[in-house]
């Protein structure tokens, strides 16, 4: 049998008379990289937010590592912190880039947590931006800063929104290297919203479509890409899908 960290049964979102995602029934396995790909409206974000408990669903569940959550249920901190989420646009505080990567572990009580993050930092290659302030960054550097912010907290699972949405190709590299680092070195479970299917295809070790909020297809990357059974799936990957 194969190890589920989540497990979403006839998880519906609406907003007002909306549905913003409709999924029967969906599985995403520990460790894994997990691409969700679909156009422009079909429920990616909003599914992120589900995962994150961050937003209660209208009904269904998202089961989590066992425990059951339905509009219902609060969410205890100790789950939360087992999960990070990266936002398309991340804001970073108006601060140095060192106290933006130390903020969620002196959050979390960590004495030495300037330390830790510039070590942290460092080891990612980004030392040099460590004293550099959030402000002053390039759009890329923010991104990959956004991403240190999240990694240094060693989440079991890392929530990321369209990460390398309108950055130019170098930064789009680094950030790709640091995703796989992170799942390859730390085991983090990984879900990668993004509209980029050459993405998906480079970093995913499976890969779901979303259309009008609901789940097309899912299947491990090359065989979606080389053999997907549903038509609409094929254009999509293909280009050719009009939305
Ligand atoms: N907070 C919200 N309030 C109202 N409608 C929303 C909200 N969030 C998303 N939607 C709607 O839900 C649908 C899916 O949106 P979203 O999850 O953002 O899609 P994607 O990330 O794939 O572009 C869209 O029609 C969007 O307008
Ligand atoms: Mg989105």
């Amino acid at each position: 049998m194969r190890d589920s960290i989540y497990i979403l049964d006839r998880l519906v979102k609406r907003y007002g008379h909306r549905e913003a995602c409709n999924i029967a029934h969906m599985e995403i396995i520990r460790g894994e990289i997990l691409g969700i790909i679909g156009p422009s409206g079909s429920g990616k974000s909003t599914l992120l937010r589900l995962l994150n408990l961050l937003e209660p669903p209208t009904s269904g569940s998202v089961t989590f590592d066992g425990t059951v959550f339905d509009g219902h249920t609060s969410v205890d901190i100790a789950v939360r912190r087992r999960m990070t989420m990266v936002f398309q646009n991340p804001l970073l505080f108006n601060t140095s880039v060192l106290s933006n990567v130390a903020y969620g572990l002196k959050v979390r009580g960590e004495k030495d947590n300037r330390e830790k993050a510039y070590q942290f930092l460092d080891r990612l290659g980004m030392g040099d931006l460590a004293r550099e302030h959030a402000a002053t960054l390039s759009y890329g550097e923010a991104q990959r800063v956004a991403l240190a912010r999240a990694l240094v907290l060693g989440p079991d699972v890392l929530l990321l929104d369209e990460p390398t949405a309108n950055l130019d190709p170098f930064n789009v590299g680094v950030i790709e290297k640091l995703i796989l680092q992170a799942n390859r070195e730390m085991g983090t479970t990984i879900v990668l919203v993004t509209h980029n299917v050459f993405q998906a295809r480079r970093l995913a070790g499976r890969v779901a479509l979303l259309l009008d909020g609901r789940e097309v297809e899912v299947g491990p990357t090359e065989e979606l890409f080389s053999q997907a059974r549903d038509p609409r799936t094929r254009a999509f990957i293909n280009g050719e899908m009009v939305y």
